[in-house]
């Protein structure tokens, strides 16, 4: 019988006050309290909401105590219920600390593999892509996508061809802060994507009027990036409180404000913050568990965070 552990009225209180003052967070890794997943449109296959971006956080090869700290990341991120791992040969040495850091996660991974390909030719391509795989020391990866619309029309074709040959499961395209949009709106339009990535967060809803909602029409899953608009969300509201009736959807920070605003849009299906710090990631994890803003209180949020900035 597993022995019990108790802790004494003074060792509560300690704990309880390290927690409510944000030094620690409460275990939450347990399978009661799993993150929210959604599905993916086309195979209804389920992710969790919360991903992780890799972009200039991950650029660290040869930097033992970034490599240390970023292990530590990664393996509360699969604690955490965590699986989607979005990455670019465009990100550094982004792609070879993914494939270091991997083997050293303790007990499940949950991966689900993404990255991207960045560059034009047929052959050019398809080499970036292998490169891209023995970096991050998988047999396959779930997700490439069209990094930027780069060479689109070449790329398109050899992943629809590495789909249907077993060589990756989903393909996909991206785009980030408002670039391309009408570009992007046309090319889904007319061609047959697993998923789209794009920027969307509380301080730039600019894809709500088209590109959501074509996603939403065609069945295509939606990865947003930048939800924190590269962190400046946090800058704008410095020194300034949650809202009264954060508790109502389970929020307590500005982290979780940001993401359960993203996540909660029917469209998206997951959102990938970046994040260099072990704290931060408990934080961006949470996000995705407890209440979900209903439509009405998102109409709320937007109205109390623009009410601040
Ligand atoms: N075209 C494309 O395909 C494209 C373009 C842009 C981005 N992306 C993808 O999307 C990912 C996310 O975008 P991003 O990295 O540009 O920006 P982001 O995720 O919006 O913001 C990252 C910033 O937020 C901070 N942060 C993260 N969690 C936090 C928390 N809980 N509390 C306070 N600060 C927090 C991070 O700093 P700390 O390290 O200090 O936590 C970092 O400075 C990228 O990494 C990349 O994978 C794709």
């Amino acid at each position: 019988m597993k022995k019990k552990t108790y802790i004494n009225r003074r060792q509560f209180i300690g704990l309880a006050g390290m927690v409510a003052a944000g030094m620690i967070l409460p275990d939450i890794s347990t399978a009661a309290t799993l993150p929210l997943r959604k599905a993916i449109p086309k195979t209804a296959e389920k992710i969790p909401v919360i991903g992780m971006g890799t972009s200039g956080t991950f650029d660290a090869k040869g930097n033992a105590e970034m490599l240390a700290r970023l292990q530590e990341v990664t393996q509360v991120f699969f604690d955490m219920g965590g699986g989607m791992i979005d990455s670019s040969p465009m990100y550094g040495s982004a792609e070879e600390v993914i494939g270091q850091l991997l083997p050293g996660v303790k007990g499940k991974t949950d991966l689900f593999a993404a990255t991207k390909v960045w560059i034009e030719g047929r052959e050019r391509g398809i080499e970036q892509m292998e490169i891209s795989r023995q970096r991050w020391g998988i047999p396959r990866f779930d997700l490439i996508q069209i990094h930027n619309l780069v060479d689109w029309q070449t790329q398109l074709k050899t992943l629809k061809e590495m789909k249907a040959a077993g060589k990756i499961r989903y393909y996909g395209i991206t785009t980030s802060h408002g670039r391309d949009h009408d570009e992007l709106r046309q090319i889904l339009q007319k061609n047959d994507f697993d998923f789209v990535q794009l920027t969307y967060n509380i301080g730039n809803r600019e894809v709500e009027s088209s590109l959501l909602s074509i996603a939403q029409e065609k069945g295509i899953a939606v990865i947003v990036n930048r939800p924190y608009k590269r962190g400046s969300l946090f800058r704008a509201v410095k020194g300034k409180p949650l809202p009264p009736w954060a508790g109502e959807i389970d929020c307590q920070s500005w982290g979780q404000y940001f993401l359960k605003f993203v996540i909660s849009h029917p469209a998206v299906t997951c959102a990938i913050p970046a994040t260099s710090k072990v704290k931060h990631m408990q934080d961006n994890m949470q996000a995705g568990r407890g209440q979900m803003p209903t439509a009405k209180q998102r109409i709320k949020m937007i109205e109390y965070f623009e009410s601040l900035t």
